[in-house]
């Protein structure tokens, strides 16, 4: 902490998310953002002259050294969360870091045991798990309102224009490319939290040129309930979900996860629900990040160690089903 008792963030990866993360950080009342890296020397003073931010780093490795961070958050492409996640950690750092968590459940299981050995704070920034609509939508759902959950329909869809080129985060195998690992996650996450485990999964994808999925549709089975679910680079669609059951439906509005609202029908009763983010909504899970070093934890227990695995157990099923295979 610095000396007015603020929790000093440093950035790692300073493109389209960092931006976004940034102006939530200054929403938060004992938050500093102390540093930034890039790997670029310019864009970093750049970013930091932008955020109000007093030191700016040319390498990932300056960042993760400088003993006046508290906590970092890694915002690069899903092929170096894991990598970078455990170098912070083993360098006396808490760490927050993009969804996904990692390209595999082992590497996500080295993140998780490099968090014990250093008895450092560490999470996948599953922001949608901390959103006030989905949060609301939750409770009711274990309350009962709408009865026995019986289906998810949940889409994360958009088209995309620009997916051609090496290095392109949303196409380059190299970078982890494809929908299910970059928006696909979301509705997996949905039905992993509402439902569990599923017993059975089906899927299948259209492919780009690179091996990366295009587009991704999932029926999940569980033994009293279904889930059908979509992810794409190639179409726009809803980026709705629907959670039903057997007295009524709960709709996390568009786009759903960062929903400002959810609509609860019960016996042909509408109820609109409106509980906007404070900014984008990043503002919930850095406080959970703070609520969690206040209290000497390594691990939320909203969006636990062991959720990340469970998920991204999931969607190495997922993977596993349309034959999607990571260089690394
Ligand atoms: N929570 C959310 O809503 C949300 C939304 C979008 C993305 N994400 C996640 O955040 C991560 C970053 O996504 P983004 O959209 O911010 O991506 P982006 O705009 O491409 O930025 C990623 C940054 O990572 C750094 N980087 C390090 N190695 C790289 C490499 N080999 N190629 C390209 N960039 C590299 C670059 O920063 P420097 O040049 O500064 O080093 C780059 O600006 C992804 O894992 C994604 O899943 C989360």
């Amino acid at each position: 902490m610095n000396g007015k008792g603020k929790i000093r963030w440093g950035i790692i990866g300073l493109g389209n998310i960092a931006h976004q993360f940034a102006k939530d950080l200054s929403l938060v009342e004992d938050a500093e953002l102390a540093a930034v890296a890039s790997r670029n020397a310019e864009k970093s003073q750049e970013f930091a002259t932008q955020h109000n931010c007093q030191k700016s780093y040319s390498s990932y490795e300056a960042i993760i050294n400088d003993p006046e961070i508290d906590i970092l958050y890694i915002a690069t492409p899903h092929s170096s969360h894991a990598t970078l996640t455990i170098n912070a950690l083993q360098n006396n750092k808490h760490v927050l870091c993009e969804k996904p968590i990692a390209l595999n459940y082992n590497d996500a299981l080295q993140m998780i045991e490099a968090s014990k050995a250093n008895n450092k704070f560490f999470m996948e920034a599953f922001w949608t798990r901390f959103n006030p609509s989905f949060r609301e939508a939750y409770s009711k759902i274990k309350n009962g309102e709408i009865g026995h959950v019986t289906y998810i329909n949940a889409d994360f869809a958009f088209y995309t224009e620009n997916l051609e080129g090496e290095g392109n985060r949303k196409t380059d195998m190299n970078l982890g490319g494809g929908s299910l690992l970059d928006i696909g996650v979301y509705p997996l996450f949905l039905c992993y939290v509402v439902l569990g485990i599923p017993t059975e999964i089906l899927a299948k994808s259209n492919f780009h040129k690179t091996g990366a999925d295009l587009q991704t549709s999932m029926i999940l089975q569980y033994e009293n309930a279904q889930a059908i679910l979509h992810s794409s680079f190639v179409s726009t669609y809803n980026v709705k979900a629907t959670i039903s059951g057997t007295k009524g439906k709960i709709n996390l509005n568009t786009p759903w996860h960062q929903a400002q609202s959810c609509t609860l029908t019960v016996d042909n009763q509408e109820e609109e629900i409106l509980l906007p983010t404070k900014g984008k909504g990043f503002t919930y899970e850095i406080e959970e990040c703070h609520q969690c070093l206040y209290e000497n934890r390594i691990e939320s227990s909203i969006w636990s160690h062991q959720n990340s695995l469970d998920l991204i157990k999931i969607v190495d099923q997922v993977r596993n089903q349309i034959g999607l295979e990571y260089p690394s």
